[in-house]
């Protein structure tokens, strides 16, 4: 018997203290739980997270959405197989089928879909990781960590312009060596902002450190120093989220230099950056131009030999966005959110597509997101390759780390040491 028997939905809290929803799917004795995480630098295309908009929690709350996909969908998930998640999704997509799941919203879908595949395991009684491997037909993999060192942009009060600012152990030989050289290139990082009068102690959303510095470039050379002093030079590198889409307006990318407003066409905002990637050790770029800026992407695909050119907002793991990156080949990575997509089913096919066609897969938590560890599961079952989930600071981001640790000690997977992004180095 794996048929879905119950389905529970409440409000809890995300990491930012944000209402979110949980969710409990029941496969007889089998339960588990999964709550939604939830973006700040979300993207136009990606499954919408609806809110009640009345007086609980300043508009915030999510339990009149929960009461009324309570009452109109869950009825029709009875009894559905724990273990097909194309039928879960197909279901959900007959009650809404518009790509950003406009009607009943992606946290709901997502939240379920991840606590079906987390109670099939159990009743199955094999780890989350096994039942992706057998959906993806994916061999295991422990994936290459992509680590927030310093934040700015909508996870940092807007600091400097980037978002983030990333550290990947490249040519760490286990998984628990690279997370050390993480944490050393986060220490000296440390001391550098100290040292530049700043505080250290305080953490930005997704655990990165941060403050005011002139600008940018400022903060990319810190972080180059820190790789430098933990004697990680051409051992570790750097990858930076941009995230365009919250610098442009529409036809301009307004950024800040010493202070002040700088506004920059498509290929005047690309070629500010791809300075920096002659400059620092670079070797992966993501959100480079925003989401819709046609130009800004086409300018990308120049680069794709040199570095990752790695799309989040662009794509917002929607296997059409991908074709259609794919096509224009604008890019050669993508990242894998699966509340972007709104269903597990549907993550898990825009993870299978990119790997299929040769781009790198890079599975990634969300600013907003919770104590829960199935996404390091869900990177490694798929053999993804990679995966950011922020700091190595606050719990929301060691439980993922933790997870990956346990995994490895118990030799669930071999650990990639990424043949894929060594090609850039
Ligand atoms: P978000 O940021 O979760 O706030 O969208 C993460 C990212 O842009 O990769
Ligand atoms: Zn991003």
């Amino acid at each position: 018997m794996t048929e879905i028997t119950r389905i529970d939905l409440w409000q809890a809290l995300d990491s930012r203290g944000t209402p979110t929803v949980a969710a409990r799917v029941q496969i007889g004795s089998h339960a588990a739980t999964a709550i939604a995480p939830s973006g700040a630098s979300t993207g136009k295309h990606e499954a919408l997270f609806l809110r009640d908009g009345n007086a609980s929690f300043d508009g915030l709350s999510v339990t009149d959405a929960i009461a009324i996909f309570s009452k109109e969908v869950i009825p029709a998930l009875i009894g559905i197989s724990g273990n097909d998640f194309f039928e879960l999704d197909r279901t959900l997509r007959s009650f809404d089928s518009t790509p950003t799941q406009s009607r009943y919203g992606g946290h709901i879908p997502v939240a379920i879909t991840i606590a079906t595949w987390l109670a099939y395991a159990k009743r199955a009684n094999v780890s989350p990781y096994e039942v992706i491997a057998q959906h993806v037909g994916a061999k295991s993999s422990l994936p290459m960590p992509m680590v927030n060192i310093f934040s700015g942009g909508a996870h940092a009060g807007r600091a400097i312009d980037l978002q983030d600012i990333l550290a990947i152990p490249t040519m760490a030989s286990t998984f628990q060596e690279g997370l050390e050289w993480i944490w050393r290139i986060r220490e000296h990082s440390k001391k550098i902002l100290v040292k530049k009068g700043f505080d250290a102690s305080l953490v930005a959303d997704e655990g990165g450190l941060t403050g005011k510095l002139s600008g940018d470039e400022e903060a990319i050379a810190l972080v180059s120093e820190a790789i430098d002093e933990a004697n990680l030079s051409g051992k570790a590198h750097i990858a930076l989220d941009i995230a365009a889409s919250q610098l442009f307006d529409g036809k301009n990318y307004v950024v800040h230099e010493s202070g002040e407003e700088v506004r920059l066409d498509s290929i005047g905002f690309v070629a500010r950056w791809r300075r920096w990637i002659t400059e620092y050790p670079i070797i992966s770029v993501e959100d480079g131009a925003a989401e819709d800026d046609e130009e800004g992407w086409q300018e990308q695909s120049q680069l794709t030999s040199q570095i990752q050119v790695l799309g989040d907002d662009r794509y917002a793991t929607q296997r059409n966005r991908l074709r259609s990156g794919i096509t224009k080949g604008e890019a050669n990575s993508i990242l894998i959110k699966p509340n972007q997509a709104g269903t597990l089913f549907a993550a898990l096919s825009t993870l299978k597509e990119a790997k299929a066609q040769g781009w790198n897969t890079v599975v990634s938590a969300r600013s907003g997101d919770t104590e829960e560890s199935w996404l390091a599961d869900l990177a490694t079952g798929s053999g993804a390759g990679q995966i950011k989930v922020g700091s190595t600071h606050r719990s929301e981001r060691t439980a993922k780390w933790n997870r990956l640790l346990e995994l490895s000690h118990f030799r669930a997977a071999p650990f990639n040491s990424e043949q894929a992004l060594n090609k850039f180095i």
